[in-house]
């Protein structure tokens, strides 16, 4: 199993409170491959995909809660999130949950520890 990595963000007062932000890490396929929430001086990240069809949760950048930011919504069929524990509590897929990364605040920055992805491992000379 591939060794987690330390990857600094963003400073956490750059996302509201409570607020989201997307972030990719090296190698992502995708931009915005991840997210971060930043839910009453906590921070959880999250990978961007619906456990329902697999989509990204936003409809435009940073886009991941709900209008009145007490849920993680989907947009593509509305599914809803607990921002703390990524457990669905609404929508397509009741009882599943957001795959999460290891997030913490060190020294006012938000990190996350993930692998490096397998794609960079195969580019490696
Ligand atoms: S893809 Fe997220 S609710 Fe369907």
């Amino acid at each position: 199993m591939p060794e987690a990595v330390r990857h600094v963000v963003c400073r956490l007062e750059e996302i509201p409170d409570p607020g989201a932000r997307g972030f990719s890490l090296p190698g992502a396929r995708f931009p915005d491959e991840y997210f971060l929430v930043h839910w009453y001086g906590a921070v959880y990240a999250y990978h961007n995909v619906c456990p329902h069809a697999g989509r990204f949760l936003n409809w435009k950048p940073d886009a991941f809660l709900t209008r009145d930011l007490s849920l993680i919504m989907c947009s593509g069929h509305g599914a809803l999130f607990e921002p703390a524990s990524g457990q669905c509590v609404a929508g397509p897929c009741v009882g599943h949950a957001l795959e999460s990364l290891p997030a913490a605040v060190e020294d006012g920055e938000v990190v996350v520890y993930a692998a490096e992805p397998e794609e960079i491992k195969k580019l490696d000379f």
